[in-house]
């Protein structure tokens, strides 16, 4: 542990509470693929970088990514960057930023050979290079060519093998980790600049205060809000509650991604690289009726799309099983080889968790919530922006946020299957560069104030205390019926309508928590509850966003309102709440509808056909 100021006290509610004080150029918290590739970047750029994880640092949610990362490496036939973002705009269905696209889609190549470079042990071709496989939405030619072989794959766990690497090459650079600490609150001071952050470190109750130059927010998305998630149970959206907690906003978080595929009954992820393989899904009647859906892409149509086209077939009475509530994949057509080498990992999630042997039998699977498309608004060097004004994207100082936590926003209404490791990669390398530019080295910080953990502690000592009648898991669990509910693929007014309301319920609930744990050592119901904050609040802003947006777009299909609408609805949302109030704030800005630079032109909304 690196302490190099003197140890202080607060006394918060008569209690003290024993301080840690830190300074460092850079504190990046959570340690995912973003925030590890951020943390090398820092690192060696000279910065005296720490990096605050609430879990081992191989153990965050990056290590669940299994299908693979795209990049237009062009090594199973023609590619080219320009044709991933083209893609990658029709895939966001126009709701993504431009120039941000541009800058994902051309940086790719460039990070993924980085990490080949560093040792991600991807799967190979015949003549040794890295094998890309088919994703839904990846075509050639600007949509007009066949699917593209774009995503690199480590087999079926590439976010494992990223993970890794990366934490190898920041124990290489130096980079001092803070293990167990779970992040309470930003320190922000009265100009509105990130100055720090407020921790608790989980096994000894201590509580660290780090003051930095630059706080980078990599804590993953929220998917924990809703019931049946292929997020980690650690998924709890921690930045975004911190930053809606210090009064900036977050963007579009109404558009949540459900993947086709997660196991039914456990919600665990069998990766879209099955239908990459040649995997396909089939109704009751045994028919593949994706291929009603979208003629030409068929199973490799984009997540929400298919989704949709699932739930669809299941309303319409076409589900498979007893209750006929869910699908099949079938993977038994594949050669057992492939399926060994390519897709060993959801062979073993099948067979555990369904009970199912993939050389023989389908796979029963349902959409199940995955990704997060909204987050803290950023740009693409990964700077956190508030709109001030007219103008929407005045930087925050001192704060940066990059991966899912963040909204760049490259995705906009639906993200495309292995365009998330690629983010990561691509903006945690961006924050890193752009650190460089704005940190000095060493630089002197001015003293924190005193008080400036008392919001954090106070959080902290209020829910350690907390002596209602409703435990923080009936309540959690109420919130996650309530999503799963009330703002699932398709969504009516009335039933958004009635979501607001109950989740509103549940924030009002909040006030009537009990925590039992007293202690501050391995608190896990206190961890729990804090978590749970930062999870209802984001909750709450999806239902009110989601209600608020009188139009389909992505992932976010609503049935009396089945049209995208440009002329009204092409903006993002930004929201911010008072969480006092219990009051979710809704404003907008414009989607940027210009390239970073000269080489594309700006892509014109079509209708979204595949
Ligand atoms: O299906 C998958 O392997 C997931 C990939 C992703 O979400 O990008």
């Amino acid at each position: 542990m690196a302490s190099n100021d003197a140890p202080a006290k607060a006394a918060i509610g008569g209690k003290a509470y024993p301080v840690v004080d830190h300074t460092f150029d850079v504190v990046v918290v959570g340690a995912g693929g973003a925030g590890l590739r951020a943390t090398v970047g820092c690192s060696q750029a000279g910065l005296r970088t720490a990096c605050v994880t609430k879990v081992f640092p191989t153990r965050s949610h990056t290590v669940a990514a299994q299908g693979g990362v795209a990049a237009s490496l062009a090594n199973m036939g023609p590619d080219n960057w320009k044709w991933h973002m083209y893609d990658t705009v029709k895939g966001s269905d126009w709701l993504g930023d431009q120039d941000a696209i541009e800058y994902l889609c051309r940086n790719a190549p460039a990070a993924v050979y980085e990490l080949e470079h560093w040792g991600v042990p991807f799967s190979r071709t015949v003549d040794g290079k890295i094998y890309q496989r088919p994703f839904g939405g990846m075509t050639t030619d600007f949509g007009k060519g066949p699917p593209a072989q774009r995503t690199c794959a480590a087999a079926d766990r590439t976010g494992h093998a990223m993970l890794h690497t990366l934490y190898g090459q920041a124990l290489k650079n130096s980079t001092e980790f803070f293990i167990e600490y779970f992040a309470i609150d930003l320190i922000m001071d009265a100009e509105g600049r990130c100055r720090g952050v407020v921790c608790l470190k989980m096994d000894d109750g201590t509580i660290h205060r780090f003051r930095a130059q630059l706080v980078i927010l990599a804590t993953g998305g929220y998917g924990r809000a809703y019931f049946s998630a292929t997020s980690a149970h650690t998924c709890t959206g921690d930045g975004g509650g911190m930053v809606l907690r210090a009064g900036l906003p977050l963007q579009d978080l109404e558009f949540v991604q459900f993947h086709p595929t997660g196991i039914y009954g456990a919600g665990c992820l069998i990766t879209e690289g099955a239908r990459g393989e040649g995997g396909y899904l089939t109704n009751s009647a045994g028919e593949r009726f994706m291929e009603r859906y979208a003629p030409s892409v068929k199973d490799l149509a984009p997540r929400d799309m298919v989704s949709r086209a699932m739930t669809m077939e299941i309303r319409e009475g076409r589900g498979v099983g007893k209750n006929k509530d869910h699908i099949f994949l079938h993977l038994d057509h594949l050669d057992p080889k492939i399926l060994h080498e390519r897709l060993p990992g959801i062979s073993e999630s099948a067979k555990i968790f369904a009970g199912v042997d993939v050389t023989r039998e389908p796979i029963p699977v349902l959409p199940t919530v995955h990704y997060n498309m909204g987050g803290i608004q950023t740009n693409y060097h990964g700077e956190v922006l508030v709109k001030k004004g007219d103008n929407p994207d005045v930087v925050v100082p001192g704060l940066m946020a990059i991966g899912e936590a963040a909204c760049v926003s490259v995705h906009g209404a639906n993200r495309l299957g292995s365009n998330s490791l690629i983010d990561l990669v691509v903006f945690g390398r961006a924050a890193g560069q752009r650190a460089a530019e704005i940190v000095k080295a060493g630089a002197k910080q001015d003293n924190l104030p005193d008080d400036s953990a008392d919001l954090a502690l106070s959080r902290l000592d209020h829910y350690r205390y907390a002596n209602g009648g409703t435990a923080t898991a009936e309540l959690r669990l109420k919130m996650q019926k309530v999503m799963q509910n009330n703002c699932a693929v398709y969504r009516t007014g009335e039933v958004l309508e009635e979501g607001v309301k109950l989740i509103h319920d549940v924030w009002a609930g909040r006030d009537d928590l009990r925590v039992s744990d007293r202690s501050l050592i391995w608190n896990s119901d206190l961890i729990e509850t804090l978590e749970f904050d930062n999870l209802i609040v984001q909750a709450a802003v999806t239902m009110v966003g989601a209600e608020n947006r009188k139009e389909s777009r992505g992932a976010h299909a609503r049935e009396d309102f089945p049209n995208r609408d440009d002329v009204n609805w092409m903006k993002h949302t930004l929201a911010t709440i008072d969480d006092a109030a219990k009051a979710v704030n809704i404003d907008y800005r414009p989607v940027h509808s210009y390239t970073m630079s000269d080489e594309v032109a700006y892509i014109e909304p079509k209708a979204r056909v595949y």
